[in-house]
């Protein structure tokens, strides 16, 4: 059995998707809406995390509560996933965040691995592997796949934009997670890019073209 796609439709959340997608949107306002619309996506796909009952004493009586369970790690595919990082953590602000480096070789559209660098409590997180973009889903599966060999059990994808192709190659290849998108668009064209999508994340979060 496959993870869950969710795709979370929220007014708040497909009104800043919608300034994204604009091509007349500056790195400015691009950066910063990106980091928003983390942070709503997070409220989301953090409702279901493990908690454990505890005593509190209250100036008035002990009331029992319920804390997160788990450390959750974050963890961002290098560059765009940085983008909505801070959005996240303003939510989780005790989340530690794990990074991997990744770029699509432009004719293969294969990931090429460039960096990871992980906390030591990442194998008993909860883990948010974050990147904007799905397209044909290479990128995530192989940070996954990096994950998995560390021994991380617990992972969701995180993501703004996803195409079909990318839903299903990370369903067929990571049955054991659950997909979180914004918005799931139509296809890849011929250069592997999201139609409509919002073009080059990582380009219009940094201003590289
Ligand atoms: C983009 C995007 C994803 C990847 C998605 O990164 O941020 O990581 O492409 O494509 P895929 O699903 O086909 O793997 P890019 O390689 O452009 O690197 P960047 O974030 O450094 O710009
Ligand atoms: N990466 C992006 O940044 N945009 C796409 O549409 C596809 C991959």
């Amino acid at each position: 059995m496959s993870g869950k796609v969710v795709v979370v439709n929220h007014p708040l959340i497909n009104h800043k998707l919608a300034l994204i997608r604009d091509e007349k949107t500056g790195t400015k306002d691009f950066r910063q809406t990106v980091s928003e619309i983390g942070m709503l996506m997070a409220y989301e796909i953090t409702r279901n995390l493990p908690t454990k009952e505890v005593d509190i004493k209250t100036p008035v009586a002990i009331a029992k509560c319920h804390m997160l369970a788990k450390e959750v790690v974050i963890v961002p595919i290098l560059r765009a996933g940085l983008g909505m990082v801070d959005g996240i953590t303003a939510l989780i602000p005790t989340a530690k965040v794990g990074h991997i480096g990744l770029y699509r070789d432009e004719e293969t559209l294969e990931p090429k691995e460039y960096y990871a660098k992980f906390p030591n409590v990442i194998t008993e997180a909860t883990v948010l592997v974050v990147d904007p973009m799905l397209a044909t889903g290479g990128s995530v599966c192989h940070a996954i796949d990096v994950l998995k060999r560390k021994g991380v059990k617990n992972i969701t994808y995180v993501g703004l934009v996803g195409a079909p192709e990318g839903v299903k190659q990370v369903q067929t290849k990571h049955p054991d997670v659950d997909i979180f998108l914004a918005a799931l668009d139509d296809k890849l064209n011929e250069k592997g890019y999201i139609v409509p999508g919002l073009g080059d994340c990582g380009d219009r979060l940094y201003g590289t073209k």
